[in-house]
């Protein structure tokens, strides 16, 4: 499965280089880069999910923890239904032809947002590919769809009321700890690097809580044409940074 050996992949980083954690990105450009070739939206899509394989692979080649890929938003449903069913299926299709590489590269899948209003062929692969990658022990990947960062607050906020209401919780118990074990992976680091191809300076509503201290790197390339490199930029880029989360600059304190 592997594109490009791991060793040349990790050799274009300096030895002293950090590789984040937890990479997340905001998969974008697919159709703008369609309509720029006189292509449908859905053709962006499908190059999209090449672009996709070759990130998993080339960040569990590096060592990377977790990916969390930004596939679907909540708020994509407003889309016109010819590209959403199309999406639905790109996904389904891409899952099921992926497994076997999945399990073959130890790659433990998990998945967040809103499923039971996804199609139920949808429902099914997700829940099969889970179990059947669960006790993968290499990177872990976060397939967001139908999700949204509002969404996911929400969704924890009613059922810690609920806890609260069966009196199982004390409100005076609620704080940050309690709370994050409540979205839809606990068990998952924050992001430390998240990543949107295609240029847009926003967040459009990805895994809000998680990104409280995140690094972002707004790359202009749109996503069928992010290559290992621009992953490579990307994580050159966040080290420079200094992750200072409300202390002083190194040194100062
Ligand atoms: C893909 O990019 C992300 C999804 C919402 C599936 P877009 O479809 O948003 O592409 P642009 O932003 O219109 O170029
Ligand atoms: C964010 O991209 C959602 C995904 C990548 C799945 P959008 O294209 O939906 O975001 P906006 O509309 O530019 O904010
Ligand atoms: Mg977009």
């Amino acid at each position: 499965m592997l594109s490009e050996p791991a060793t040349d992949l990790i050799n274009k980083l300096p030895a002293d280089c950090e590789i984040p954690r937890h990479i997340g990105i905001v998969m974008d450009g697919n159709g703008r880069w369609a309509e720029q070739r006189g292509l449908s939206r859905f053709d962006g899509h499908l190059e999209g999910r090449k672009t996709a394989q070759r990130v998993v692979e080339a960040c569990a080649s590096l060592g990377v923890e977790v990916l969390s890929l930004y596939a679907f938003s909540v708020q994509n449903w407003q889309r016109p239904t010819p590209e959403v069913e199309g999406l639905m299926d790109l996904i389904e299709t891409a899952l099921r032809e992926e497994l076997q590489a999945l399990v073959a590269n130890d790659v433990r899948f998990v998945a967040s947002g809103r499923r039971q209003e996804l199609p139920r062929s949808l429902q099914r692969i997700l829940n099969e590919v889970e179990q059947e990658t669960a006790g993968n022990q290499g990177l872990t990947l976060n397939l967001l769809v139908n999700y949204g960062g509002r969404t996911e607050i929400v969704d924890a906020a009613r059922n810690i009321a609920e806890q609260v209401a069966a009196g199982d919780i004390f409100p005076a118990d609620i704080d940050e700890r309690l709370f994050a074990n409540y979205l839809y992976t606990p068990d998952l680091p924050d992001p430390d690097l998240v990543i949107r191809p295609g240029g847009e300076m926003r967040v459009s509503n990805f895994l809000l809580w998680e990104i409280a201290y995140a690094e972002l790197v707004v790359m202009p390339v749109l996503w069928p044409d992010f290559t290992t490199d621009h992953l490579i930029d990307a994580i050159k880029e966040y080290n420079t940074r200094e992750r200072r989360f409300g202390r002083l600059p190194a040194g100062d304190d």
